[in-house]
């Protein structure tokens, strides 16, 4: 089967995706994991000047989840230069540039540098939840903070489109995406870390993380990204791509996400689990199932339970109420 799709003008060979803030920033990095079998790579948050991370330890990982409080660190503009126009040279896959800022103004000033690297799409980073210590609640906690930021990247990106990524640390995610659809968001990643969470040393009776708390990510967190990808698609009707991300490790963790109404798929802690290859890995195992099942096309998953709820007149999933 053929897994390629074509996405708001981009040609994608496959639909696994490096997760943003993993495996590093440089172009030698994004190109070992597209020779490992990515269908396209997110840079990790860049912001407009330097930024510092939080201290160590930031990271914590069971076989079940991971807490990192890496603090969103960043070279600078110059050093996204360099290593984005390395990787242009001879561009193996799509590249995702994922921006990050603390103003709504300087999202607007981020988005308008990065768009000089001619990135395929703009990730706009609205829901880290380990810095909330710096500058608060993440604007993807409020629709017209979220809206705003939309507003603000959407004036500067006629061209290139604009994936907003949300939180699913809120109570409506589809009203927040449909607040972002409005500006013009072209599409969304659902989701970012869930949390934040915190682990406590028993020994020292210390949290483990300096920062004390951090963003949860890995197997657990599959389920919160199914419901959240579910959300986004019924409230925007289906109508805009999403990069499902949270908790793949596995071809049919992929498919899930994709049922849910994910077009692309995003894989993070995995990498860690199953190695740089578990792209290949996963496209295989998506290929495998699809052959059984009898499935030609990859796009013919994609909102697969929102179909079959209808075909059934069952009413979709929507709201946040779990009893
Ligand atoms: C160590 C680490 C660093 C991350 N850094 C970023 C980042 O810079 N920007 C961002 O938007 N998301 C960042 N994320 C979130 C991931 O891109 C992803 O949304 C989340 O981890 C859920 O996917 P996963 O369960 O496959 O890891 C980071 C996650 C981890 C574990």
């Amino acid at each position: 089967m053929n897994l390629s799709q074509k996405i708001l003008g981009v040609t994608f060979t496959n639909p696994t995706v490096l997760a943003s803030g993993i495996w590093g920033i440089t172009a030698a990095s994004w190109r070992e994991v597209a020779r490992s079998g990515a269908g396209a790579v997110t840079t990790k948050s860049l912001w407009l000047k330097e930024h510092q991370g939080h201290r160590n330890p930031t990271i914590i990982s069971t076989d079940y989840w991971t807490l990192n409080a890496v603090g969103v660190p960043d070279a600078g503009p110059e050093k996204a230069k360099e290593e984005i126009g390395s990787f242009n040279e001879d561009k193996p896959v799509p590249l995702i540039a994922n921006i990050i800022a603390e103003s709504i103004e300087n999202y607007g000033l981020t988005a308008e540098e990065i768009l000089k690297l001619k990135p395929d799409f703009l990730e706009v980073n609205i829901s880290c939840p380990n810095i909330e210590d710096e500058f608060g609640r993440p604007f993807a906690c409020s629709a017209p903070d979220a809206a705003a930021v939309t507003n603000a990247v959407k004036a500067v990106s006629k061209k290139t489109p604009v994936f907003i990524k949300l939180s699913p640390n809120v109570e409506n995610i589809g009203a927040i995406a449909v607040a972002c659809a409005k500006e013009g968001a072209d599409g969304f990643t659902v989701i970012n870390t869930v949390g934040p969470g915190m682990a406590i040393d028993l020994r020292s009776r210390m949290p483990i993380l300096a920062n004390k708390v951090g963003g949860m990510s890995g197997r657990a967190i599959k389920p919160i990204a199914v419901k959240c990808i579910a959300d986004v698609y019924s409230a925007t009707e289906g109508k805009l791509p999403i990069i499902g991300t949270g908790g793949v490790y596995t071809g049919e963790d992929a498919i899930e996400l994709m049922l849910a109404g994910a077009s692309l798929i995003g894989i993070g802690t995995a990498l860690a689990d199953r190695g740089a290859d578990v792209f290949a890995k996963v496209c295989d195992e998506i290929q495998l199932w699809c052959t059984n099942e009898g499935i030609n096309k990859i796009t013919d998953l994609i909102g697969g339970m929102h179909k079959e709820l209808a075909s059934r007149k069952i009413e979709t999933v929507s709201d946040t109420s779990t009893s």
